[in-house]
């Protein structure tokens, strides 16, 4: 009868305990390249990173620190030698579940010979939905992303920051509940690139979306994150954390807390800070 008791005691406290698994999490990822000498090139090191459900992360480092590399084994499109990486509590090599994850590539990769619709409609191509759902569908992110009108307009008629939001839209289409993003707004011009800030936000929270993107620029951080991981370059290791989660992104850029953020963040990038507090002429 004890017996019972202190089992259903046990059972109750532990209740709590399961909460959800975070969106991402990587346990010592690991990954070399072999080069042509027969040597190998050691991208990264031992990568430990958690990204709760529902969050905005971000991967800074300089170029070359293996940031890429760290997506691609995030979303299966390379494998890493040794660690382990879980998506939703589940490996990433388990986790199969088709558009479950979306990717924003660096470079928008919209196929100039498709109207802004047919490029955001390629993303559910793959899968059962039919050709009018589709277009629907498609029709719904551009108008989401703020590109009602554009739709039978081509890449090569649309600026940057459009270009962008098409890119954005059609990872998106799929309703992925994890969206990552390779430097994504890097070619913008500073205003489009807080407009986008702001989008993505706001989409995070509509579609209850977990981000996590990649970026060199410091401000981009600052800004945008809930949580930065700055990353150390040959091999690519984790130098710092940063929860910057206290205030609601985006951020004002030229907010003293923004200002003190981005110091802090170039300091473990091992970056002089005179270049901040240096006048503008
Ligand atoms: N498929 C590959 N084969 C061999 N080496 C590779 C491969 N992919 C990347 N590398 C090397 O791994 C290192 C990290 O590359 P990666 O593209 O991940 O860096 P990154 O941090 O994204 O850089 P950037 O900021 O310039 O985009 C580089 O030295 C690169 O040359
Ligand atoms: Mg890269």
């Amino acid at each position: 009868m004890n017996d019972g008791l202190a089992l259903a005691t046990r059972h109750v406290a532990a209740a709590p305990a399961a909460a959800p698994p975070p969106a991402m999490r990587l346990e010592k990822v690991s990954k070399r390249f072999p080069l042509r000498d027969g040597d190998s090139l050691e991208v990264l090191r031992d990568i430990d990173l958690d990204v709760p459900e529902g969050g905005i992360a971000a991967l800074l480092g300089r170029s070359g620190c293996g940031k890429s590399t760290l997506l691609h084994i995030v979303s299966g499109l390379t494998e890493q030698d040794s660690g382990e990486v879980w998506i939703q509590g589940t490996t990433a090599r388990a986790f199969r579940e088709r558009g479950a994850v979306g990717y924003m590539f660096q470079d928008d990769r919209l196929l100039p010979w498709r109207t802004a619709l047919n490029n955001v409609a390629l993303a559910l191509e793959p899968g059962r939905m039919g050709r009018g759902e589709r277009l629907d569908r498609s029709r719904e992110m551009l108008e989401m992303v703020g590109l009602a009108g554009f739709e039978n307009a081509y890449p090569n008629e649309l600026s940057g920051g459009m270009r962008s939001r098409v890119a954005l839209a059609r990872s998106l289409a799929p309703r992925p509940g994890i969206l990552l993003m390779d430097e994504p707004f890097s070619r913008l011009d500073a205003q489009t690139r807080s407009a986008m800030h702001a989008e993505l936000v706001r989409l995070r929270d509509l579609l209850g979306m977990t981000v996590l993107f990649v970026t060199h620029d410091i401000e981009e951080a600052a800004v945008l994150a809930e949580q930065v991981t700055v990353l150390a370059p040959r091999p690519g290791r984790v130098v710092e954390r940063f929860d910057l989660g206290r205030s609601a992104p985006p951020r004002d850029g030229t907010s003293p807390e923004a200002v003190e953020t981005a110091r802090a963040l170039k300091a473990a990038l091992g970056e002089p800070s005179a270049e901040i507090d240096a006048p503008r002429h």
